[in-house]
């Protein structure tokens, strides 16, 4: 546990007018689209999904996975498990992964390739953050908020051993466990 106050990266302001404007882009490229998915990756992109996908003018549904790589301190133990999959049928359809944050790349990587063979029409990603200098895989995240330095951070869904994931703002904790 951290016992000091996150300190604010990026502010709740500075990220509605993100996410506005990630909503605008995401529905023009949509637009000819009927049958776009958002699949939200539990439980870091919860508010990212939420705020996102009302701020969306197209027509979309929602899905949840749930995968595991961190157990619940920040040190990554590589492998990335599937913890829930998709319920609904995405055969055919347009699927929008939607990410907390990307660090090594590792989980959308893998998510990727595990959504593509259901078989859907095209798959694209959406994710808050990135910590670009810590890419262990290149992947591409086509819908990107911030890209931010290699620190641990916490809030508008992210959280540091489950805590904190509920601040308005994405705020930096220093982890006590590396
Ligand atoms: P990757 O597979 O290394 O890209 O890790 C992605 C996952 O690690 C995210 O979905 C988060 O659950 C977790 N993660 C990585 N960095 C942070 C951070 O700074 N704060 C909170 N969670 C993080
Ligand atoms: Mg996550």
């Amino acid at each position: 546990m951290s016992d000091t106050e996150p300190e604010v990266l990026i502010s709740e302001e500075e990220i509605q007018t993100r996410v506005l404007e990630l909503a605008a882009e995401i529905s023009s490229d949509y637009s000819d689209a009927d049958d776009l998915v958002m699949i939200g990756v539990l439980k870091g992109s919860f508010i990212f999904l939420a705020d996102l996908s009302r701020r969306l003018s197209i027509p979309r549904t929602i899905e949840f996975i749930a995968v595991s790589s961190y157990g619940t301190g920040s040190v990554s133990t590589g492998a990335v498990r599937l913890v829930m999959d998709v319920r609904g049928n995405i055969e055919g359809k347009h699927v929008l992964i939607v990410e907390d944050i990307v660090d090594t790349g590792h989980t959308l990587k893998y998510l990727i390739g595990l959504l593509e063979s259901h078989k859907p029409a095209s798959v694209r990603t959406a994710a808050l953050v990135r910590k670009a200098e810590r890419a262990e895989v290149d992947v591409d995240v086509d819908y990107l908020g911030f890209d931010i330095p290699d620190k641990w951070v916490v809030g508008y869904g992210l959280d540091y051993a489950e805590q904190n994931r509920t601040l308005p703002y994405i705020g930096i904790v220093k982890p006590t466990d590396t």
